[in-house]
């Protein structure tokens, strides 16, 4: 909706106040959004208490992407683009794309939707969250179960994974408490919480990776700038060579694990 340039300043004050730091353009996607006044003003009532406006939205910008994420599921994040960039990077036409801990889809998608013929197999712990991923493999492919990380899976897909991606919880579990506002009050902690080193359900899915991927198959995971030598020696422990990269640009660490033979 159209809004005069005195309520425009008033809800960019009201953003700012509230710490938004892209005000300008949360207040322009929130007018875009709102039918009528009273809608604009429920919207802004979420977001100045602190809900992320992807939830508000009802959508998340992906890699380019428009992709549906609802309330609770992991909203993904910009530096995630990273671990997708390196994925493509890595992957051929018709790849298998396994996205394990995949919350909306978003990852899977992404990587897919820029390779030929790919076909992508998508899971998750949370029924939202394979739910909210359903529902946008509807529009963009895809296929998503449900259960503990390679539990639910088709036996099909031992051994013939090119792609895996697994951007599971990482955070420490003393560090939650550090995050900001946003995640700490409003995705749920299983989402967020990688156990005592952030490394616990990394150490599973590592573990078992080998199994699933096919020859010359590629894990690509994320981790924290300090976590990643450790992580790297996860997965050379698991049979995988791993290697170590980063992206000053997106902020981002992705350790990638290769099955030789
Ligand atoms: C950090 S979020 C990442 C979501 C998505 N890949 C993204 O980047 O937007 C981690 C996801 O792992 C899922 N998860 C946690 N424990 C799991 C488990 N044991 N098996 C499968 N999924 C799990 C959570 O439900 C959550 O969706």
């Amino acid at each position: 909706m159209l809004l005069s340039s005195a309520e425009s300043d008033a809800l960019l004050t009201r953003l700012r106040a509230a710490g938004c730091v892209f005000a300008e353009d949360e207040a322009r996607l929130l007018s875009d959004t709102a039918g009528s006044h009273g809608e604009l003003e429920s919207l802004t009532e979420r977001r100045v208490s602190g809900q992320p406006l992807e939830y508000i939205l009802g959508w998340v910008d992906f890699f380019g992407l428009r992709i549906a994420i609802d309330a609770t599921v992991f909203v993904p994040r910009k530096r995630t683009e990273f671990l997708v960039r390196e994925a493509i990077a890595h992957a051929n036409s018709g790849a298998t794309v396994l996205d394990l801990c995949c919350g909306c889809g978003a990852v899977g998608i992404a990587i897919s939707s820029a390779i030929e013929n790919a076909e992508l197999y998508a899971a998750d712990i949370d029924p939202a969250a394979v739910d909210n991923a359903a529902r946008n493999f509807e529009v963009f492919g895809g296929r998503s179960y449900l259960g503990d990380l390679f539990d639910p899976l088709p036996d099909f897909l031992r051994g013939k994974v090119d792609i895996l991606t697994a951007n599971v919880p990482y955070v420490p579990t003393e560090a939650i408490a550090l995050l900001p506002p946003e995640a700490r009050d409003f995705e749920p902690r299983f989402t967020l919480d990688g156990g005592s080193d952030g490394l616990d359900i990394l150490r599973r899915v590592a573990g078992e990776a080998p199994l699933w991927l096919a020859p010359g198959g590629h894990l690509f995971f994320e981790t924290g700038e300090d976590q990643a030598m450790a992580a790297a020696d996860v997965v050379t422990a698991s049979g995988l060579s791993a290697r170590i990269v980063t992206s000053d640009h997106f902020h981002s660490t992705v350790i990638v694990g290769t099955r030789r033979t």
